[in-house]
C-alpha cells in the first residue's frame, strides 16, 4: 500500500515517465567510474531529426490557434494539440463554460481535479463560490463566459509554470478575440499576469480593483480588464471578500454602462 502511495504521489507531481526500462537494485550498484567518456557528438543531420521531433513551441501554437475562424474549430484544434505536456497528465480539455457572444469573460488559472474530471471550468469549491458571487450581482453562468489560463490540469494543481502559460497564451487570446466580449475580469495572480502583461508583474493585491487595459491579439482595441481574487484563494482566506466584493461591484457597475445586449 505505502509503495502504492508513494507511486500515486510521483503520478500527482508530474512524474510521467520511467527513467530507465529495468528496475535496478540500488544497495548493490557498483561505484561510479572514474571519468565519463564524452558521448559521440551526434551529426547535423541527427540534430535535425531530434529538433524535428520536439513537441510544439509557442510558435506553433500561436499559428494553430489563429488558423480557427470558429469557437468549434480552437476547441478542436486545442484538442489535437500536442505540443503542451500537461496534456499527458490530464484526463481532458477544459475548453469553457457560458455564452459564446458573452460581454464579459471571466479568466481562472488552471482546471483542478473536479474541472478536469468534468471536462468544465469551476465546477469544484472554488466554482461553486465563484457561482454565488455572480449571483450576488445578479449573474449566472449563462450570461458570462468562464475560461482558464490554462485549459489542461497541471498535475497536483501546481501553479502552471512560465512556460506553460507561454505556450498556452496564443489559445487564450484567440478565444477571447473570437468572442469578442467588451471585458474580462482575470480571477488571481495567473490570470492577472497572463492577461496584464505590461503591467510589470504587479502582485494580485496590487493588480485587483482598478481597471486595466489588456490587449488581445486579433482585436482592433484593448479591453478592460479588472483583476481580483481567485474564489479558491477566498475560501482559504475569508478576510478578503470585502475587496473582492468591491471588485465585483465594480463589475457590475461597468456592465450597466453598456448599452443592451
Ligand atoms: N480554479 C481555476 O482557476 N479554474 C478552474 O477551472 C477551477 C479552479
Amino acid at each position: 500500500m505505502e509503495l502504492l502511495e508513494a507511486l500515486r504521489l510521483q503520478w500527482e507531481w508530474g512524474a510521467d515517465e520511467a527513467l530507465l526500462d529495468a528496475p535496478q537494485d540500488r544497495r548493490h550498484a557498483a561505484p561510479p567510474p572514474e571519468a565519463v567518456p564524452e558521448p559521440p557528438r551526434p551529426r547535423p543531420a541527427a540534430v535535425a531529426k531530434l529538433v524535428s521531433a520536439l513537441p510544439a513551441g509557442p510558435a506553433e501554437a500561436r499559428q494553430l490557434a489563429e488558423s480557427c475562424h470558429t469557437l468549434a474549430a480552437l476547441e478542436a484544434a486545442m484538442r489535437g494539440f500536442t505540443g503542451c505536456a500537461l496534456r499527458d497528465t490530464a484526463t481532458q480539455l477544459v475548453f469553457a463554460d457560458g455564452a459564446d457572444d458573452a460581454r464579459l469573460i471571466i479568466v481562472g488559472e488552471a482546471p483542478g481535479a473536479e474541472e478536469d474530471r468534468a471536462g468544465k471550468p469551476f465546477v469544484g469549491p472554488a466554482g461553486q463560490l465563484l457561482d454565488r458571487m455572480l449571483a450576488s450581482i445578479g449573474l449566472d453562468r449563462t450570461q458570462v463566459r468562464i475560461i482558464n489560463t490554462v485549459p489542461w490540469r497541471p498535475p497536483g494543481n501546481r501553479t502552471p509554470s512560465e512556460a506553460e502559460i507561454a505556450l498556452c497564451l496564443p489559445f487564450l487570446h484567440r478565444q477571447i478575440a473570437l468572442v469578442a466580449p467588451r471585458g474580462l475580469l482575470a480571477l488571481g495572480a495567473v490570470a492577472a499576469k497572463a492577461l496584464l502583461p505590461a503591467e510589470g508583474g504587479l502582485g494580485i493585491r496590487r493588480l485587483r480593483g482598478t481597471w486595466r487595459e489588456a490587449q488581445i491579439a486579433g482585436l482592433p482595441a484593448a479591453l478592460p480588464c479588472l483583476a481580483t481574487y481567485h474564489p479558491a484563494y477566498l475560501l482559504r482566506t475569508p478576510a478578503a471578500k470585502a475587496e473582492a466584493w468591491r471588485d465585483l461591484l465594480s463589475v457590475k457597475a461597468w456592465l450597466e454602462t453598456l448599452p443592451a445586449h
